[in-house]
């Protein structure tokens, strides 16, 4: 079993969309190990404990040093010996050491289709506020690798979700999040549970399913 910690900072539906999947039998190499919250009154910290799952808060203004924190962070994740890291509506910076220590083994879900409205400054609502501004009719979201440019790394799944005439960032948001965040996640943790991901020239293949 591979060990997964998912990192937080707000409601928690990706998070949650992960347990109910672990419920289902559906991540079936993977174990969710850890939940990593970076505030202490985040709302997925509720669904982590109503699961069962330990929990740790980890405040980057509580360090005096981007250092200090990236070694508590590591140490964290190494004690729980997590094998897998979930950036799930993570809110705080992943550093490039943080990033090095876990190489390929740091995913996080984007709620665009990449390499559309991300980057730095792109997050949560403002995404969506962005691809609404831009008139598009076709939005999505992506899960990929983490690596040291900011929502740059390797591609692993993506799902494209229409844009409706009327729709607020809110609703777009919602719609995202039902129709490709919450089906890509789960799925993409467990491709990699199952070691079904390759990574080649910084592009991931998915091997074929056994039908
Ligand atoms: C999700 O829409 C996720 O894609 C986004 O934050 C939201 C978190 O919601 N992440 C980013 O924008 C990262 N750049 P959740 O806490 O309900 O899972």
């Amino acid at each position: 079993m591979l060990k997964i910690a998912v990192l937080v900072s707000g409601g928690g539906t990706n998070l949650q969309a992960l347990i109910d999947a672990q419920a289902a039998g559906k991540i079936g190499n993977g174990e969710l190990a850890l939940v990593v919250s970076s505030r202490a009154d985040a709302y997925a910290l509720q669904r982590a404990k109503a699961a069962g799952i330990p929990v740790e808060v980890l405040v980057r203004r509580s360090f005096s040093t981007q250092e200090q924190y990236d070694e508590a962070l590591i140490s964290l994740l190494k004690r729980c010996g997590i094998d897998l890291v979930v950036l799930a509506g993570f809110m705080t910076i992943i550093s490039g050491r943080v990033i090095r220590e876990f190489e390929n083994r740091i995913v996080n879900v984007h709620p665009s289709l990449i390499p559309s409205f991300c980057g730095e400054g792109f997050y949560g609502l403002k995404v969506h506020e962005a691809a609404l501004r831009k008139g598009v009719k076709v939005t999505g979201a992506t899960v990929h690798f983490v690596n040291e440019v900011c929502d740059g790394g390797p591609i692993i799944l993506q799902k494209a979700v229409e844009v409706l005439p009327d729709d607020t960032a809110e609703t777009l948001q919602h719609r995202v999040m039902e129709q490709a965040e919450w089906k890509l996640l789960p799925k993409a943790v467990s491709l990699f549970c199952s070691g079904k991901i390759k990574l080649i020239d910084g592009k991931v293949f998915i091997k074929e399913e056994k039908i």
